[in-house]
């Protein structure tokens, strides 16, 4: 009885020590990824970690803190959002749209404050929602979003699923931080081709899309926005002990806030003219949106001189890009049919440059969206870079019209098969439901070869038309059928891109199977839902078999997502393209680490290892990688919390250490006898 009750203190210690160790190199880990975009290990290997600590605390459920990282993820969702008073109010910036404006913005404060060299720091201003949270002895306690500047709204559970925002700094401050919270561009183009697929309503642009995710009263949904964010600002500068933005700024992001690292500190109103005109040139290379720059003073104590208005601090402003937007004539309007059979109407415009490059197709989303703007077929219209990234028909400009214009109406059949187009149930889009209809096939292949699916160099857009017209592939099965000579045939294809073509073919059959689940195109399965269904299920055989309570039981996965797997694999031209595909010798295989064989099942598994002396069977390195592929933790030395040493031959001091310390000693005998038990 006794000896129970000391193993249980015992095992406790361990655990909350382990708890700790866990903790602090996830929360490394995630600054490295999220903070500094400089990841040292894999997703996988992060993926394990959360998990090795998930189990313990499921194991000792009242170690669980809020702060835990396990914890982003965890409230349900709200009736409503509470409101948060701003006792320091949340200002906004007043504008200029010129040089002349800056000039007098930096002759005003030259006066006013009677400094002859004023040191500006330029900042990006992002393109977000302003949000400000609040850290109460280091630890995140409450997070908001600006409201009318005086009164916001509670939104912690969101903000708390946002890996840039650190649960605990790395100082036990108080402090109430301010910043913007976005999303990526690459993420807004992510979540509406999603949408597009789901029949839902897109974002115009990444700033709506952001401000979408963060009123989202279910934190799960905002979780699977990778939002992330920028702080730029404190609402009391008596809380740090800095005395310039650019101190503060540095001191922010010191304490493992996230900071834009393209700010400067300039000394005259020339340089942030120069500031300016870089950014305004380079916008478009950054990986967020941004809307201007934001010019402040760099000294408090002269910001502190200035002071603020009603709305506005009179030490800052905000330069805005002029709109990049222009006026062209809406020719004619094409519709195009995607992978999923999705048809999509397209603008024809007269060419015409927009934020630096010719502009000649926009999209228009769909049906209602032309008849809310009231489109015509040549009408002048409003066309806009939405968010720089894909141009959009903003409005149609009435006022312009000469009486020829027309309305437009969307087909009633596929204009590539010629089924009649149906538009399901809450969708807004019109879809082809021709399971053969060979645009959705075509689309279907150049889908399959892409690089997040099989990856096959050599196959783009251009050349699975080519090979579609002539009748060479159907399906992506054909892909493995393709004859040298049959390619030699065709147009512009020599004997070298055949031979290279073919061999990139060839070698998309040693992918590992996730790739192939994303290629196949299965609806609301992307990349990582692939992923996942590999990990969990090991390979596309097992998969297949897979019921609906199966797949729920696989962490994000939802029932629609479970429904459209389910339905896939049931269609008998599936089976029959799955079947080829085997025949052809495309792997079915999963190469990467399985959920199930890293969590549990193996003797090594959340536990910390160290290795030592010489082994005879196989390198230490070799080794090593096959305790973290099990589930366990390797590292350098021996310490209370190390839970096994393996000792070679000639070990030395680290297995004096151990057995001083009590710890499990191994020898390589007894470590291969463990590895062959896990082979089994
Ligand atoms: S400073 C009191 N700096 O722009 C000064 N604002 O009206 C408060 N914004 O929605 C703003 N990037 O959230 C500042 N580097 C930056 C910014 C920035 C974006 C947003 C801010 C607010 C609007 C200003």
């Amino acid at each position: 009885m006794e000896d129970e009750a000391h193993q249980s203190q015992v095992d406790r210690g361990t655990a909350l020590a382990r708890i700790a160790q866990l903790r602090e190199t996830i929360d490394a880990h995630n600054y490295r990824y999220h903070v500094l975009d400089d990841p040292k290990i894999t997703d996988a290997e992060y993926d394990q970690l959360l998990r090795q600590l998930q189990q313990l605390e499921a194991a000792f459920p009242d170690l669980v803190t809020p702060d835990s990282p396990t914890q982003r993820v965890g409230g349900a969702p709200l009736p409503h959002f509470e409101k948060v008073a701003h006792p320091i109010p949340m200002l906004s910036l007043s504008n200029a749209f010129n040089e002349q404006e800056l000039r007098e913005f930096d002759q005003r404060i030259k006066r006013a404050t009677g400094v002859e060299r004023i040191s500006y720091m330029c900042e990006l201003k992002i393109d977000g929602l302003a949000i400000s949270l609040r850290y109460e002895n280091g630890r995140f306690a409450q997070g908001s979003t600006r409201g009318d500047g005086s009164v916001g709204e509670d939104i912690t559970q969101n903000l708390k699923t946002i890996r840039a925002i650190p649960l605990r700094l790395r100082r036990p401050v108080d402090l109430e931080v301010r910043g913007e919270a976005y999303l990526p561009k690459k993420e807004f183009m992510r979540i509406n081709r999603e949408r597009e697929e789901t029949g839902e309503a897109l974002f115009a642009n990444p700033r709506n899309a952001a401000a979408g995710s963060l009123r989202q009263l279910d934190p799960k949904i905002t979780a699977k926005r990778a939002l992330s964010v920028f702080m730029y600002g404190i609402a009391d500068s008596a809380e740090l002990d800095v005395r310039q933005q650019s101190a503060m700024l540095d001191d922010l992001s010191e304490l493992g806030l996230k900071v834009n690292n393209e700010r400067q500190l300039v000394h005259s109103i020339d340089d942030v003219l120069d500031y300016i005109d870089r950014w305004q040139a380079h916008r478009a290379e950054l990986d967020y949106e941004i809307d201007g720059i934001v010019i402040k003073v760099d000294d408090f104590s002269l910001q502190e001189a200035l002071g603020t208005t009603a709305k506005s601090p009179r030490w800052a402003i905000a330069y805005k890009f002029p709109a990049e937007e222009a006026v062209t004539l809406l020719k004619a309007i094409e519709v195009t049919v995607g992978r999923t059979g999705v048809v999509t109407p397209t603008a024809v415009l007269e060419p015409v440059t927009l934020a630096g490059t010719t502009v000649q197709r926009a999209s228009l989303h769909n049906e209602d969206l032309i008849r809310e703007k009231d489109i015509r077929l040549g009408d002048h219209v409003l066309v806009r870079k939405a968010g720089d990234i894909i141009p959009e028909v903003v409005q149609s400009l009435a006022e312009r019209r000469a009486g020829e214009e027309r309305e437009y109406r969307m087909p009633t059949h596929c204009p590539e098969c010629g089924s009649e187009l149906v538009r399901l149930e809450d969708e807004v889009a019109l879809r082809c439901i021709n399971p053969n209809c060979p645009a959705q096939t075509r689309e279907g292949i150049i889908h399959f070869v892409s690089r997040d699916a099989m990856n096959i160099d050599g196959l783009g857009e251009k050349v699975v038309t080519q090979l579609f017209r002539a009748g060479l592939v159907r399906g992506p099965a054909d892909l493995y059928d393709l004859q040298r000579d049959e390619l030699l045939k065709l147009e512009r294809m020599g004997e070298k891109s055949v031979d290279n073509l073919l061999t990139a073919i060839e070698r998309s059959k040693q992918n590992s199977v996730e790739k192939l689940i994303f290629g196949l195109g299965i609806r609301l399965v992307g990349a990582k839902a692939a992923e996942l269904l590999a990990q969990a299920f090991g390979d596309l055989d097992t998969l297949r078999q897979a019921d609906e309570e199966q797949l729920l039981a696989i962490e994000g996965m939802g029932p629609k997502m479970a429904d459209s797997v389910v339905t896939y694999f049931a269609k008998p031209e599936v089976a029959a393209t799955l079947e080829r595909l085997q025949a052809a010798g495309v792997n079915f295989a999963y190469k990467g680490l399985r959920q199930e064989q890293v969590a549990t099942d193996s003797p090594f598994s959340g536990k910390t290892v160290v290795l030592t002396g010489t082994l005879h069977e196989m390198s230490r390195k070799e080794a090593g990688e096959k305790i973290t592929t099990l589930g366990g933790k390797v590292t350098g030395s021996v310490s209370k919390n190390t839970d096994l040493l393996i000792a070679g031959e000639k070990a030395g001091s680290k297995l004096t250490k151990a057995e001083q310390l009590g710890i499990e000693v191994w020898d390589e005998a007894r470590f291969l006898e463990a590895l062959a038990n896990v082979a089994e």
